[in-house]
């Protein structure tokens, strides 16, 4: 879907200014003398507003599931980048965000889920649009039962829309309209997740979290696997330290895997597996973030997708949905393996929230500014410091 409305109203100099060069130097040198994102950069609304405007707004980042509008008719609201999006399915079954915002004094057109809609009515004056977003009707427009009725009116004021694409259950968006293909922005995981018929997955349950932490701590936690032996035991005995390497770039993508010998529940065992999987497939874990926050993690049985949004600058809302393989997805004699997959990420989750809503604590401390970096195992969360700036530049 076309769109793009979105006009940045910051500058490179804005981001300058507040860092300051001695930040921006210091995320630029080699590991061993770098340092990350200053403090600023995470409790301050206004470094977040200049995330918005300026890193999410002109690429592309998931705001909405297409498993959260399965059926036509279908809308639900959403936050992304701060601002009120709808995400719907229309008559013929295609996936179409718009601005969630109504175009006579700009209330909020839909603040709930909703099903079967044959119109969008707005709860303020009741003007109404198609679920594609054109104006349909403003009752009592030219005075007391005077109403305007639109026909296929181009210039009458629609809905706004938001350029959109889906992958599989993923829908993204670019606000800004500018961003290069979605295919183009995935492709550093898309060559490595061939092995995978993602076709074959099916949305099988979620997992919600909302923790007191920034948003890029959800992301740099989830790529960095130093921590997996002093946080995550059972993790830790599935594959341990010595068998594990640091997460790798390519381009804006950041990925790792790892190969284990023995599968559990939770992790490879007990349901369907992808089909044609080779051998080494069907021993791995495998995952990928992308900066904007959304991460994907693929085993042999199970996709799971990790989603971040921002709330706050110290609040953001996590979300963890699992994806089975064909029939494991619903069918009976699968639930208590698919109860052990959503537990297996929850526990995990659990295991990181302290963590991570203890670093945005940290943030408030002079005495930090940055850090010293692992040079073995921090190169990707630094890397993510450099993206997010890149991507401000
Ligand atoms: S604000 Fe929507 S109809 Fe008035
Ligand atoms: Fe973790």
């Amino acid at each position: 879907m076309k769109g793009g409305s979105y006009q940045t109203r910051s500058s490179w100099g804005d981001v300058e200014a507040m860092l300051g060069a001695d930040a921006i130097t210091a995320l630029e040198r080699p590991i061993a003398e770098a340092s990350a994102l200053p403090n600023a950069c995470y409790p301050d609304p206004a470094w977040q507003a200049l995330e918005y405007d300026r890193l999410f707004a002109r690429t592309w980042f998931v705001a909405g599931f297409t498993q959260d509008i399965p059926n036509p008719g279908d809308a639900m609201p959403v936050q992304a980048a701060g601002m009120p999006l709808l995400i719907l399915r229309d008559h013929s079954g295609v996936v179409r965000v718009f601005h969630n915002v109504c175009r006579h004094r700009g209330a909020v057109i839909v603040d709930k889920p909703c099903s079967d809609l044959k119109i969008l009515t707005c709860p303020y004056h009741a003007w109404a649009y198609g679920l594609d977003g054109s104006l349909r009707t403003r009752p009592h427009f030219y005075g007391g039962n005077k109403h305007d009725v639109v026909r296929d009116d181009p210039s009458a004021p629609g809905l706004v829309p938001v350029r959109a694409e889906v992958w599989h259950h993923w829908i993204f968006v670019n606000l800004d309209g500018k961003a290069p293909p979605l295919a183009d922005y995935l492709a550093p995981a898309l060559e490595r997740i061939g092995d995978y018929d993602l076709n074959a997955s099916r949305y099988a349950g979620t997992v919600h979290f909302d923790i007191a932490t920034n948003w890029k701590f959800a992301m740099e936690n989830y790529i960095e696997p130093y921590h997996v032996f002093a946080a995550h035991p059972r993790l830790h005995a599935f594959v341990p330290m010595a068998e594990r390497e640091p997460s790798k770039i390519d381009r804006h993508v950041m990925w790792n895997r790892y190969i284990f010998k023995q599968a559990e529940e939770g992790r490879g065992a007990g349901l369907p597996h992808f089909p044609d999987l080779s051998y080494e497939a069907a021993h791995k874990g495998l995952w990928f973030i992308l900066p904007v926050p959304f991460g994907l993690e693929v085993y042999p049985d199970h996709v799971a997708s990790f989603h971040v949004t921002p709330i706050a600058p110290d609040l953001c809302h996590e979300r963890i949905d699992i994806y089975l393989i064909g029939e494991a997805a619903d069918a009976p004699q699968y639930e208590g393996q698919r109860k052990a997959v959503l537990e297996m990420w929850r526990g995990l989750n659990k295991e990181d929230v302290g963590l991570i809503e203890s670093l945005q604590k940290g943030r408030t401390s002079p005495a930090y500014d940055g850090g010293r970096l692992s040079p073995y195992w921090d190169e990707a969360p630094l890397h993510l410091s450099r993206m997010i700036l890149e991507g401000m530049r």
